[in-house]
């Protein structure tokens, strides 16, 4: 049952109201990065509903080490991290790309037998999932105080700043800090920073350097899960945009260079070939062999994730690691 409280407690920033802006935007995305010298497209179209569920299988892949790793150190330390989250009374928990918080329930248990005061905010670009985590927490921890925000994160950031003025705990598992170029992680953490105040905190996944094979494998799977989902990025295209691609004259091509610590993936054409798009009326061709970059998976060492947070504001005040040392939460206080 969802009540009308669960409903109510949804913030939607998203200025996409309608689906037709949304296929718009799309389809412009789509056509810039095919337009690029090195074509390419952005990762954030890879969850549509196959998208997300073919994901979930990537999760439970044997060779996806990433996911299990953070449940480990969650469910490690979580007594340790509430503690070091509601030292100082009320605060807000904010989780940026929040999901299904399958791993941010891990917390989320452990806070309310802790007694903690706080408030539950997660935050996330598809409306859906907002709606049916409300629900699932509505059933799960019916006590627990929960407003999902729908939007993009800068722009949940800036309705944070005037409606949530108390102590905040922001979350931003999953090393999702691993898919930003750089400079756009760098972005992001100051503008995080800029939310902030003393006494409040970030807890951030981060994939750490390891055995490039054992990285290498984790984004090519042997039972081909991972190509069939970058692949259904251009089943996606087809679906929506009116596309033509001729999926299988395509192959997921994945790429670790441990010099720069990044898994690329790709996807590449088998042969010449000429694609359509009916959204733009815009034609691509491709020469064979001819790659598209779909996503970069950066892999940090300690030092460059405490020179990171100190360019950008924090200071590390904990780090918490799995068994195998492959995968950090970071927490940091600002400084
Ligand atoms: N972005 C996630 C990651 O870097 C998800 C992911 C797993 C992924 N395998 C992928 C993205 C392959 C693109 C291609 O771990």
């Amino acid at each position: 049952m969802i009540s009308t409280a669960t409903i109510a407690s949804m913030v939607n920033l998203s200025r996409k109201q309608d689906g037709s802006n949304d296929t718009a935007a799309f389809a412009n995305d789509v056509a810039e990065g095919l337009s690029q010298e090195q074509k390419t497209l952005p990762s954030r179209y890879f969850y549509d509903g196959r998208g997300s569920k073919l994901f979930q299988q990537i999760m439970d892949l044997p060779e996806y080490y990433l996911t299990r790793a953070e449940f480990e150190v969650l469910t490690d330390n979580r007594q340790d991290m509430a503690a070091y989250f509601s030292g100082e009374g009320f605060f807000h928990m904010i989780d940026l790309g929040a999901g299904d918080a399958l791993k941010t329930k891990i917390l989320l248990r452990e806070l309310e037998k802790q007694q903690s005061m706080f408030d539950y905010v997660p935050v996330d670009i598809s409306g859906d999932a907002m709606q049916q985590l409300s629900e699932s927490l509505h059933d799960e921890l019916p006590e627990l105080k929960v407003e999902a925000v729908v939007g993009e994160y800068f722009q949940a950031l800036e309705w944070l700043q005037d409606n949530k003025s108390e102590r905040k705990v922001v979350l931003f598992l999953g090393s999702n800090i691993g898919n930003f170029e750089l400079t756009d992680s760098k972005a992001f953490l100051k503008s995080v920073r800029s939310y902030l105040k003393s006494g409040d905190r970030l807890l951030m996944g981060v994939d750490l350097r390891k055995d490039p094979q054992v990285i290498l494998d984790a984004y090519n799977d042997a039972a081909g899960i991972t190509a069939e989902f970058n692949l259904n990025l251009l089943h996606r295209i087809n679906r929506e945009l009116g596309a033509d691609f001729d999926v299988n004259q395509f192959n997921h091509y994945a790429l670790y260079n441990p010099q720069e610590g990044v898994m690329r993936s790709f996807l590449v054409s088998k042969l010449e070939q000429q694609v359509t798009i009916k959204a733009t009326g815009q034609s691509f061709s491709f020469d064979a062999w001819e790659s598209i970059h779909t996503e970069n998976s950066h892999k940090y060492t300690l030092n460059q994730i405490e020179d990171l947070g100190k360019e950008c504001g924090f200071a590390i005040e904990k780090v918490f690691y799995d068994s195998q040392r492959g995968f950090a939460d970071v927490l940091f206080t600002v400084s």
